[in-house]
């Protein structure tokens, strides 16, 4: 059992990016917000036919399953690295949780009966450090937008409301997970020798680009009749033609800051793609204005 965090960092004392007390706030603050359902006994509520034909209609099971098996190597890979013994805890965790997502997608698409493609032989992408690195930005991207996308399926009833609350904790997951994400990454640079530092900086530019090509790649697939790893683009067009562009963006952002309200003040929050969002917004006319938050 470990010491309550408040042991040794009281709750208002400042925290500089990078020290010890850093490294011990974002690694217990995901350890310490664990919550231990189990995949196995989950209830899978009972659809009618018209959600259950919404559900096993959208294109992107196969993807999300495969997205978790790569992430969940990919995580591991760089825990088994890590000479910290705090650090390596959250990163296994983190890795944990990225399985016991594929889990509850495999039971999910066995209990409503959606065909699978044959999953490939899962390989860790690179070397453990541009493998974390990949993942971890990735759901940067892929978390952002899922929360909006998750907010939009609750509130149009695409989703029975059984269903949303059985998907709530994967989704939570995921906003604690690119918190820890970047929070490592802001430590992991300043306590790297200096001169070390450029080269991390290109990895980081060159995942970026990574993730960007992979997207525009598989953007220019579509169509094809292959799933793909445009969750965003694949999810807002199966979410029906009321939700414009400007709107999603809304939803996103709101549900960003509300899901990384929960957290201790003094971290980080992912900045990038929320700030290249609001950019993108400026230049949209939303159809309706998004108002109030969720009330979940
Ligand atoms: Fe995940
Ligand atoms: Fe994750």
């Amino acid at each position: 059992m470990n010491p309550p965090l408040t042991a040794f960092l009281g709750p208002e004392e400042p925290v500089r990016i990078g020290s010890d007390a850093h490294k011990a706030l974002f690694c217990r603050t995901l350890l310490d917000t664990f919550d231990a359902y189990k995949p196995a006994v989950i209830d899978w509520p009972k659809l009618d036919s018209a959600a259950l034909e919404r559900l096993t209609s959208l294109p992107i099971w196969d993807i999300a399953v495969q997205t978790e098996g790569r992430a969940r190597l990919n995580v591991e890979a760089y825990a088994a690295t890590s000479t910290d013994a705090l650090l390596r805890k959250a990163i296994e965790l983190n890795a944990f949780e990225e399985g016991r997502h594929k889990l509850v997608l495999s039971n999910l698409v066995t209990a409503y009966g959606i065909a699978l493609a044959p999953e490939p032989q899962y390989v860790v992408q690179g070397d453990p450090e541009w493998a974390f690195m990949v993942t971890g930005y990735s759901e940067c991207i892929d978390s952002f937008f899922a929360f909006g996308l998750f907010e939009t399926a609750k509130r149009s009833g695409f989703f029975p409301q059984a269903l949303v609350d059985t998907f709530e904790p994967v989704i939570q997951e995921e906003a604690r997970h690119i918190l820890f994400f970047i929070n490592w990454a802001a430590w992991h640079r300043r306590n790297m020798p200096l001169w070390r530092r450029p080269f991390f900086e290109l990895k980081v530019l060159a995942v970026w680009l990574f993730l960007i090509w992979e997207r525009i790649g598989i953007a220019r697939d579509m169509g094809s009749g292959v799933q793909d790893n445009n969750f965003t683009v694949t999810g807002a067009k199966s979410l029906g033609d009321d939700i414009d562009a400007a709107q999603l963006i809304d939803f996103c952002l709101v549900e960003n800051e509300r899901r990384m309200s929960l957290y201790d003040h003094r971290l980080l929050r992912p900045f990038a793609v929320p700030a290249l969002a609001r950019l993108a917004r400026r230049f949209m006319r939303p159809k309706k204005t998004v108002t109030g938050q969720s009330a979940a």
